[in-house]
């Protein structure tokens, strides 16, 4: 059989939440002296404030905000920017916006040519580089597509993932599991107190996303996904009770129910396992084990590393890093890291999927997929 394995989407919003992260942090319209300059349709707004009578401010400036009174951009009124070059260009924005929403996009699929119009405009866009993605997947001859979490950035997008692969979830082609961006609440230095979402929404976004594709939203569990194939989907989304900490866990109780599911299985089966989290580092930053890594790390990596040999596990699936690498101790499984496949490898490559052919001798092939 051929799996692809995939990970970290981050579809969002607006799809440039990633882009937003880089730039500072969500911020909601607040402050003094702003006044609505022009109303946008559904709920946007140009707001302005005027320099005049404000000792700390010397230009006018204009900022667009959207109808959760989140900012996405602020202009001052300076050299060859005039106030109507200013509103023109935030009516643009606030138009491109709206049509890389997550909504109007599984409303209404663009064409692969029309995506590729749209990332013209705005090449970074995770929702448009899902959906370039997904056509992609549509052509690709694949037995099953494995994405190993990060599917959102903020819980915000399943259903443009559900109606982009839809063919492939009908055809039960598609598991999934949760990364710590799907579950865990967003960092409290990054997102306003407003738009933080509750985890139990959280939870609940993915439970649905999870039922769909009909899979179980909480817990591990064993699936054979070929004659003699066995792969365990492990969720090591178990928050720690630091704040704004990424980092995960696997729960002893998820490996050994696992341990007794694969003592049924047969011996002599093909065994994979994949989890959202690093089991093992980039081989340069050690030898294998993940350094501290304080906020990201697997907190109990040591104990599933040994969890793994005694299960004589074949081959790692994981995600979370956004950097792409296969590492292959003496010892052990194979282990297998995919970038993020709209945003690409943190090494500046571009974002690609690893394609495994497998069977029940074995792994039989593993290359690196491009994303084209
Ligand atoms: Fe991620
Ligand atoms: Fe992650």
């Amino acid at each position: 059989m051929i799996l692809l394995h995939l990970s970290d989407l981050h579809t969002s919003r607006f799809g440039s939440r990633m882009v937003e992260i880089a730039h500072g942090p969500a911020r909601v319209a607040r402050g003094e002296g702003w006044t609505t300059a022009q109303d946008l349709p559904e709920g946007w707004r140009v707001e302005a404030r005027r320099a005049e009578g404000r000792a700390l401010q010397l230009r006018d400036a204009l900022r667009l905000v959207d109808d959760q009174g989140k900012i996405h951009q602020t202009l001052k009124i300076k050299g060859d920017l005039s106030e109507a070059d200013a509103l023109a260009r935030l009516r643009d924005l606030a138009g491109r916006r709206r049509q890389t929403h997550w909504l109007a996009l599984a409303n209404d699929l663009p064409t692969p040519q029309r995506v590729a119009e749209l990332l013209q405009h705005d090449p970074a866009n995770t929702n448009l580089r899902f959906c370039r993605l997904a056509w992609m997947l549509r052509q690709e001859p694949a037995d099953l597509l494995l994405i190993t979490g990060d599917l959102t950035d903020d819980g915000d997008g399943y259903e443009l993932i559900q109606v982009a692969l839809q063919p492939l979830i009908d055809a039960g082609r598609v598991l999934a599991l949760p990364g710590n961006h799907d579950l865990y609440p967003a960092p409290p230095l990054w997102t306003a107190r407003e738009l933080r979402k509750p985890e139990s929404d959280k939870l609940r976004a993915w439970g649905r996303f999870a039922s769909h594709l009909g899979i179980p939203a909480v817990g591990s569990f064993l699936r054979e996904i070929a004659p003699g194939v066995l792969l365990a989907c492990v969720n090591s989304c178990h928050r720690p009770a630091v704040p704004a900490s990424a980092s995960g866990a696997v729960p002893n109780a998820h490996l050994q129910a696992l341990s007794g599911a694969l003592d049924a299985a047969p011996r002599d089966a093909t065994r994979l396992v994949a989890l959202h989290h690093h089991v093992v580092n980039l081989p340069a930053n050690g030898l294998g084990l993940p350094p501290f890594q304080p906020g990201m790390r697997l907190r109990n990596a040591r104990e599933v590393l040994d969890w793994l040999r005694r299960e004589r596990i074949d081959a790692v699936f994981n995600g979370h890093r956004h950097i792409g690498y296969r590492y292959q101790p003496s010892e052990g499984p194979l282990f297998l890291s995919a970038p993020s496949s709209t945003s690409g490898c943190r090494s500046g490559a571009d974002p690609y999927l690893w394609r495994v052919e497998v069977d029940h001798r074995g792994l039989q092939g593993v290359t690196p997929l491009p994303v084209r």
